[in-house]
């Protein structure tokens, strides 16, 4: 069952990865899902369609220009819906009200704008567990709101990096942030809704930035590699933008797995170093009498290393040597 996931999971990666240049966001099939399209820029809606791409055939779901007239599919009329009201702010996420295995495909938004002209963002839907369990995280990053945070992709040294692909990844959505094709050099430009950073260069392809991250931030990114020999690399970070009000004890159960270990391991060596100076103090007391003892005795010899004498004879006995005949004395 385990193996059975894992090949899913494995199956997934690999169909995401090339049909990367097919869709923008994977959307997880349930009844009242929502595909999500918010036109980033200011500039004017000329018109808006929503189509579905089932093969070569294509429906026009709902085509709407703003202010005129808006064509909605006979056969979607009542199962979608959008808010109306949002169009001016560019919103034209379309809900479903009771969707079902036959709504299963790719989606396409498109938005025709005056001056910038086209933008499309498309969206499959597929039939899938949550997203998350295909994408167990390789390790934490916790960040405060407000900071630009880097995410790096680890990859294994000397590997000869062809391309590498961002992705948010939450239970319902996965969405790309970036994707970098070192031999086309060519950068994908995301739908996703939050601005990030990424350059397409050997220097930088590694890394993309979220900047001045929020709350809404946090989550789980996967960042899939290629090398030039063909190689596959999934690398899978959690990030964590804490609240600035809460304390950091809120972080270590969710942080959980290596950062406990780390904890563990730390904890054991305050441990033993504690106890080592504890014998160390509890030695030392004992000693001191004897110490004191040969001290009276000797009188005259060095304060410098007082332990360190009384173990070691030889000095002693070098050290000490004007008062030689009085040292038998305290040893009996
Ligand atoms: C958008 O439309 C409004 C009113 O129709 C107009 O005032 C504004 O200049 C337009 N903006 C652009 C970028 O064309
Ligand atoms: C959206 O607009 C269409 C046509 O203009 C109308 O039939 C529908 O009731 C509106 N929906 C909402 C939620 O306003
Ligand atoms: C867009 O509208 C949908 C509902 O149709 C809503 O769930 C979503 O939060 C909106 N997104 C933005 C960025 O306003
Ligand atoms: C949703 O659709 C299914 C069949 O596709 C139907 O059995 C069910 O009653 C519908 N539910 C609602 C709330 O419309
Ligand atoms: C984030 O980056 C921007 C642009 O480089 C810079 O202006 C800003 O100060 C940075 N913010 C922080 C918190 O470093
Ligand atoms: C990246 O570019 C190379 C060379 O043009 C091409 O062979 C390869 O298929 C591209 N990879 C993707 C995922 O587009």
């Amino acid at each position: 069952m385990a193996y059975f996931t894992l090949l899913l999971a494995v199956l997934h990666v690999h169909k995401a990865w090339c049909e990367v240049t097919f869709w923008d966001t994977a959307v997880q099939l349930s009844e009242t899902m929502t595909l999500e399209c918010v036109y980033p820029m200011m500039d004017n809606l000329t018109q808006v369609e929503w189509t579905k791409i089932s093969g070569t055939e294509t429906v026009k779901i709902i085509v709407y220009i703003p202010n005129y007239r808006m064509y909605i599919d006979p056969n979607y009329l009542h199962r979608v819906h959008f808010l109306n009201s949002s169009v001016g702010l560019h919103n034209m996420s379309l809900s479903f009200y009771n969707a079902s295995e036959a709504d299963i495909g790719t989606y396409s938004c498109l938005f025709n704008t005056f001056p910038n002209g086209l933008w499309e963002k498309k969206i499959k839907v597929v039939q899938s567990d949550s997203f998350e369990i295909a994408a167990s995280s390789n390790g934490y990053l916790s960040a405060e709101p407000g900071q630009n945070v880097t995410l790096n992709c680890q990859l294994p040294r000397n590997w000869p990096v062809q391309q590498v692909m961002w992705e948010k990844v939450q239970p319902h959505q996965v969405d790309i942030l970036a994707s970098c094709n070192l031999s086309q050099g060519t950068r994908y430009t995301s739908k996703y809704l939050r601005t990030t950073w990424s350059k397409c260069s050997q220097e930088s392809l590694q890394s993309v930035i979220i900047p001045n991250a929020m709350a809404t931030d946090s989550g789980l990114y996967r960042c899939q590699s290629e090398a030039s020999t063909g190689e596959k690399e999934t690398f899978v970070v959690r990030l964590i933008i804490t609240d600035g009000r809460t304390n950091k004890h809120f972080i270590l159960p969710i942080a959980g797995g290596s950062v406990s270990l780390l904890l563990v391991i730390l904890i054991i060596i305050i441990i033993i170093f504690y106890n080592r100076r504890r014998r160390r103090q509890v030695r030392t007391p004992l000693k001191e009498p004897r110490d004191k003892q040969s001290k009276v005795a000797t009188n005259c010899r060095s304060p410098t290393s007082p332990i360190h004498s009384i173990d070691d004879e030889k000095e002693d006995i070098y050290v000490n040597y004007p008062t030689f005949s009085r040292r038998p004395k305290p040893r009996f």
